[in-house]
C-alpha cells in the first residue's frame, strides 16, 4: 500500500523545508513535526482492546492500545529528523538503529551502525527517513530488518522520488509506504527534483 499525504500542515511544512533559505532550527522542526503526521496516519489501524473506565459520569467500556510497543527505526542520520516528532505521539516505542550513509561515486548505500531491539518479530515497525531517491538506503534498511525477524513494517518519508517508490515496492511489496510529497524524478546526482538539497546536512546543519 502506498499512501501520499493529502494533509494540508504536511503540504505547508513540506514547502517551508523545501526552501534553501529555511533555517536549520526551522527545517529540523519541521522534519519532525512531518514526521508526527505521516506517522499518526501510519499507526492508524494499531490494534485496540476494550477496558472498563469510571468516568465521573458514568461506568463505560473504552479501547486502549494492545500488544507489543511498536519499534522506531530511523535510517541515520536523517532519520532521526523525524523520530523526536514521532516519540510525541509514541513516547513508549523502542528506538533501533541503522546507519547508512550513501556513496556519492557508485549512489549504493554503504551500513556503518545495526542496533536494533532482541526481539521485533510480530511488532508494529516504523522505518522513518527523510528522502527516498534511488531506494538503495530503504531497500537496505529493510532487507536487514527482516533478516532480523521484521515482519510488520511501514515506511514513511517526507518526500519521494518516483524511481526509489518503484525500487522500494518492488523489493518489499509487503512493506506499506507512507510519503509527505512525491516529486518528479532524480537528477544527474540522483537528488530529487525539487526535492529540499541534502536532509541530513540541512538537518544537523553540517552544509
Ligand atoms: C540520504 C537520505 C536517505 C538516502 C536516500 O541519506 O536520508 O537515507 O540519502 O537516498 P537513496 O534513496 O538514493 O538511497 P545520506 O546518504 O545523505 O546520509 P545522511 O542521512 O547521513 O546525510
Ligand atoms: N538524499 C538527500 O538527502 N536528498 C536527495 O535529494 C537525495 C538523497
Amino acid at each position: 500500500m502506498v499512501y501520499i499525504s493529502d494533509h494540508s500542515l504536511v503540504k505547508h511544512y513540506i514547502s517551508v523545508m523545501r526552501d534553501r533559505d529555511t533555517d536549520t532550527q526551522t527545517f529540523r522542526r519541521m522534519a519532525g513535526q512531518v514526521g508526527m503526521l505521516l506517522a499518526a496516519e501510519a499507526l492508524r489501524d494499531m490494534p485496540l482492546y476494550n477496558v472498563d473506565v469510571t468516568t465521573p459520569v458514568a461506568e463505560a467500556k473504552v479501547p486502549m492500545l494492545s500488544g507489543e510497543p511498536p519499534v522506531i527505526v530511523p535510517v541515520l542520520r536523517a532519520g532521526l529528523g523525524m523520530t523526536d516528532g514521532i516519540l510525541q505521539i509514541l513516547p513508549f516505542a523502542a528506538v533501533g538503529h541503522i546507519g547508512m550513509y550513501r556513496n556519492e561515486e557508485t549512489r549504493g548505500p554503504q551500513v556503518y551502525l545495526t542496533r536494533l531491539p532482541d526481539r521485533i518479530d510480530g511488532r508494529l515497525i516504523i522505518v522513518p527517513d527523510p528522502m527516498l531517491a534511488t531506494g538503495g538506503s530503504a531497500v537496505a534498511a529493510i532487507d536487514h530488518i527482516k533478516s532480523q525477524g521484521g515482519n510488520d513494517i511501514r515506511f514513511i518519508c517526507i518526500i519521494a522520488a518516483p524511481e526509489g517508490l518503484d525500487a522500494l515496492t518492488k523489493a518489499h511489496p509487503d512493506v506499506d509506504i507512507y510519503i509527505g510529497c512525491l516529486d518528479e524524478k532524480l537528477n544527474e546526482d540522483a537528488y530529487i527534483v525539487p526535492g529540499l538539497g541534502d536532509a541530513g546536512d540541512r538537518i544537523f546543519g553540517t552544509m
